[in-house]
């Protein structure tokens, strides 16, 4: 069997899609999973940036840094290295849609619908608001790699 590699896709890459990264690689690590995780944004406002201070900050609260990650763009090449791709909310699963090639091998699925009574709900974008945004935000994508890791 491939390795599953998953990549989790928000608009930034600065605020959930690295904390959806971030939790699903330290779930895996404590069980022995053997999975490839990356994270991407549909917009390139954020290329090269480091997460948004208040994910570091909810990371680094759960043990886990975050502030080596860098900001990048989903391409198309993406829908053939990724076995999976999750959009963090229907916007990021439209854009996705727009720019997945004919060739794209990855399955793409909107992340909440892996969490049994959240189907079809989006994790709310935190930027915007306030910290206490942040910890819904962990506690969203925590209970998402939980399910990813028992669907794989
Ligand atoms: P993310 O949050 O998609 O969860 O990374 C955002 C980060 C930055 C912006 C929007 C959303 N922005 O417009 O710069």
């Amino acid at each position: 069997m491939t390795t599953p590699a998953i990549l989790f896709v928000c608009l930034g890459n600065i605020c959930r899609s690295p904390l959806a990264e971030a939790a699903l690689r330290a779930q895996a690590q404590a069980a022995g999973i053997d999975i490839l995780v990356d994270s991407a944004g549909t917009g390139d406002w954020h290329v090269g940036d480091a997460p948004d201070r208040r994910a570091q900050a909810v990371a680094r609260r759960h043990g886990i840094d975050i502030s080596g990650y860098a900001g990048r763009q989903v391409s198309a090449q993406d829908f053939r290295r990724f076995t999976h791709i999750f959009a963090l909310d229907s916007d990021n699963l439209k854009n996705l849609r727009r720019i997945r090639p004919s060739d794209g091998t990855a399955t793409l699925r909107l992340l909440m619908d892996m969490v049994p009574g959240r189907e079809g709900s989006g994790v709310t974008d935190p930027y915007y608001g306030d910290d206490a945004g942040f910890d819904i935000t962990w506690d969203d994508v925590s209970r998402a790699a939980t399910a990813i890791l028992k669907a794989i």
